[in-house]
């Protein structure tokens, strides 16, 4: 059955190799991104994510079956706020606004990391960060909270972990699943973002992993959330990183002293 899938962040990488999968099994997709997503997509709504006031005006269409919020920035110096305004706000904000038009049964899939793998430990932040209102002053948030560029990616990553759990129970009441996604490093264009800001840690993953993953092994975990073969998968953050979480865990775990 072909169904009514809208992706944000459909125009490259990940996304765009999501578009790619769904687009070949049928579904008919609305991509919501700032840049041209190509003739795969069945509708393309031109948005920056980054102006939560626009939001409302956004129309994917009636019944949505599926939601992949999918678009999202890499650290980079001075877009402290964007990147969690993009990365988590304007996420919540579109999921929240979405929301009646889901049919039960549907399925939400949220693009996290392993970036933000730390969320229980940095729980205090990340809560003090979801419950600002939207209109609230981020830059001040920024300033205050001390955030640099990978601060604020991790900081929006965990958030986008954290509310999908918070909101687990909710979104389950009204047939809906929700699932998130972390990958490490991938290659699309924003590799070298992530390479550059984060140095050794994640040149040292790569190392550890033997490669960098691709869009479309990501985009297969995509396709399976969002899929009815998932129908018993919910408040799930898949780890798809060649291991790489995995292997560092359980060697913390079992390391002996001395
Ligand atoms: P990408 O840069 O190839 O694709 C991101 C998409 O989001 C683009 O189509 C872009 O136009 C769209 N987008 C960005 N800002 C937007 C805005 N303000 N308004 C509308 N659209 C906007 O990046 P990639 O790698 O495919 O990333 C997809 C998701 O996966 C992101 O959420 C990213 O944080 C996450 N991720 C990526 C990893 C990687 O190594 N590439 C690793 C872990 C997570």
């Amino acid at each position: 059955m072909s169904r009514h899938v809208v992706l944000t962040g459909g125009a490259s990488g990940i996304g765009a190799a999501a578009l790619a999968l769904f687009t070949a099994q049928g579904d008919r997709v609305t991509v919501i991104d700032r840049h041209d997503p190509g003739p795969m997509a069945n509708a393309w709504i031109e948005a920056d994510l980054s102006d939560l006031a626009a939001l409302p005006a956004l129309d994917p269409g009636p019944e949505i079956d599926v939601l992949v919020n999918a678009a999202g920035l890499p650290p980079r110096p001075g877009l402290e706020t964007t990147i969690l305004r993009v990365n988590t706000q304007a996420l919540i904000a579109l999921t929240e606004q979405l929301l009646p038009r889901l049919r039960p049964g549907g399925a939400i899939v949220n693009m996290a990391s392993k970036a933000g793998g730390k969320w229980r430990q940095n729980l205090v932040q990340v809560q003090r960060f979801l419950t600002m209102d939207p209109k609230d002053d981020l830059a001040a948030f920024v300033r205050d909270e001390r955030i640099d560029p990978v601060r604020a990616y991790d900081l929006s990553k965990e958030a986008v972990i954290v509310w999908g759990l918070s909101n687990l129970a909710r979104f389950r009441d009204q047939g809906l699943r929700i699932n998130a996604v972390s990958p490490a490093a991938v290659a699309t264009p924003i590799l070298d973002d992530f390479m550059t800001a984060f140095g050794e840690r994640a040149s040292k993953g790569v190392e550890i992993t033997g490669r960098a993953g691709r869009p479309e092994e990501i985009a297969q975990v995509i396709r399976f959330l969002a899929s009815p073969e998932a129908s018993w998968v919910t408040g799930c953050n898949i780890e798809c990183d060649g291991g790489l979480t995995a292997q560092l865990e359980f060697a913390a775990l079992t390391a002996t002293e001395g």
